[in-house]
């Protein structure tokens, strides 16, 4: 088959930061490919040369067996590559036609709708959309706001479409849709370039997978040749364990009760009558789409808000009359949804962020804080995460975002921990920080503690939980043991769909 594009030894810097260290790889014209790696291996940044937004600082692209030199995004559409960001570019007061237009108005200064309109149904026909061209962007569902950028790249006559974690923002049913959408565009003879570190979904997809960890080529693979462990294990460079088997729970009490829980939000209900309990030793996933009520619900458990109706009660005790300090003391403990914002201050060196939250605790001094002992938290904290750089005195503003998160989590998975409330404790983590966190989170359930466990993953709520209830509209719309819970049934519920 000939070639779609190649890098040949593509080197690109940001800084001290090599993002990209010599990468060459090719991807056959018609074919969906597969870049897969860890965060921070350098898949955004090695597509992104590709489309014009950077420049390797040397090293070749080829498109179609011509060498090229991009300068912007417009010179690699002119060649036919298009890519889909992570994040949307759409202009939400706009219609789809509209956006799709954007900057490539045809025949006059002023976007003209019949025509425009024209292009886009027969380009809609040819590759089985329909989208609505008139309706207003900010009220598309996510899944749809991606069909409107795909429609964009198509407008411009792409044949190579790159997408960039795609399915990182859809509901089980849109990724389904949107895998069935990107073979059709291959069968229409577009070449689809797929990264994401979602290793089922590569699996499923793709005919072929290049692998990249710390900046390099680690290696091609037909798909058909790879399995989820043997993905994996490249991926990180080592052997992955699966979680272990694990023991039920004996505990009946229930250390937490959550019963009829409402919020009124401005003009609609935030949460509905929700209730549930936690027993000591397990842990309940709360699966669902975000916003819809799971912040909120986060924020009663943690207790950072107050204004809502009905009880939570702990071990039998009103919540309410609780302070936080005694919570804590207690054996609360909080992965925070939003770490920049509730779990770290990043103007605070490593050792400062980790006693926050703990600078009351007699082992960091009696009358005067022990800074010594705080460094030696720290130090063991960062070894049992290996947190890097491993520098208890930097800046935490200095470190990823994975590697601020296993700080915190560190921090937070402490001694005598009787609840922990776990806001997606591995979002921007890697594949062998989630493998660490994940039995972590277990060893804690088996040592007797209750996790309530929040996740845009369905994955890994259906990886960790014993139960697992979906949220939707501020209710609980169906709850279900892990071994009965399928993906399909979530992915229902998860949309409103029947109990
Ligand atoms: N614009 C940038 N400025 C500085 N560093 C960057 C920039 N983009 C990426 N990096 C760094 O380059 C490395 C590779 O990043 P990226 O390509 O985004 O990885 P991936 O997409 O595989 O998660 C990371 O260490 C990241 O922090
Ligand atoms: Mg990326």
């Amino acid at each position: 088959m000939p070639s779609a594009f190649s890098f040949t030894q593509v080197t690109k810097r940001f800084g001290s930061v090599c993002a990209n260290d010599g990468v060459s790889f090719e991807v056959e014209a018609g074919t969906i490919h597969g870049v897969v790696g860890e965060n921070g291996a350098g898949k955004s940044t090695i597509l992104k040369t590709l489309y014009g937004l950077y420049r390797p600082d040397s090293g070749d692209i080829h498109v179609r067996g011509e060498k090229v030199d991009f300068r912007s995004p417009q010179d690699a559409l002119a060649r036919g590559i298009g890519m889909v960001h992570q994040h949307f570019m759409l202009v939400p007061t706009l219609s789809v036609w509209q956006n799709v237009v954007l900057g490539e108005e045809p025949f006059a200064w002023k976007p003209n709708r019949a025509a425009s309109i024209a292009a886009l149904k027969s380009i809609q026909a040819e590759f089985g959309f329909s989208l609505d061209l008139d309706a207003r962007v900010e009220t598309l569902p996510v899944g749809l706001q991606q069909q409107v950028e795909i429609l964009k790249l198509l407008y411009r006559k792409a044949d190579t479409l790159i997408f960039d974690e795609p399915t990182a923002v859809l509901t089980p049913q849109e990724v389904t849709l949107l895998i069935e959408r990107l073979r059709k565009l291959k069968n229409e003879g577009k070449t689809i370039v797929f990264i994401s570190h979602k290793l089922r979904e590569v699996l499923t997809l793709t005919e072929k997978v290049t692998i990249l960890r710390q900046g390099k080529v680690v290696g091609s693979w037909q798909t058909a040749e790879l399995d989820e462990s043997s993905l994996a294990e490249k991926i990180v460079g080592r052997k992955v364990q699966p979680l272990p088997a694990r023991k039920q729970s004996a505990a009946t009490t229930p250390l937490i009760e959550v019963k009829n829980l409402s919020l009124e939000g401005p003009g609609r209900p935030i949460l509905q009558s929700v209730s549930f309990s936690l027993r000591p030793g397990e842990i309940v996933g709360v699966a669902g789409v975000d916003g819809n009520g799971q912040q909120e619900l986060i924020e009663i458990l943690a207790k950072t808000r107050e204004d809502y109706a009905g009880e939570v009660l702990w071990e039998g005790k009103p919540y309410r009359a609780q302070d936080c300090y005694r919570l804590k003391q207690s054996g609360l403990a909080v992965i925070a949804p939003d770490r920049h914002r509730e779990a770290m201050i990043l103007d605070f060196s490593l050792c400062e962020n980790v006693l926050l939250g703990h600078h009351r605790e007699t082992k960091y001094g009696k009358r005067r804080l022990d800074w010594t002992t705080v460094e030696k938290s720290t130090r063991a904290i960062i070894e049992r995460f290996d947190v890097r750089p491993a520098l208890p005195q930097a800046q935490a503003r200095g470190l990823s975002g994975g590697n601020q998160q296993k700080l915190v989590i560190g921090r937070e998975l402490g001694e005598g921990v009787k609840f922990l409330l776990a806001a997606h404790p591995t979002r921007g983590v890697d594949i062998g920080a989630i493998e660490r966190i994940h039995s972590e989170i277990l060893r804690l359930r088996d040592a007797g503690a209750a996790v309530l466990l929040f996740s845009s993953e369905l994955e890994e709520i259906l990886a960790l939980s014993d139960r697992v209830l979906v949220i939707y509209n501020g209710r609980i719309q169906g709850e279900t043991p892990r071994s009965q819970a399928t993906e399909t049934q979530l992915g229902l519920w998860m949309t409103g769909g029947a109990k």
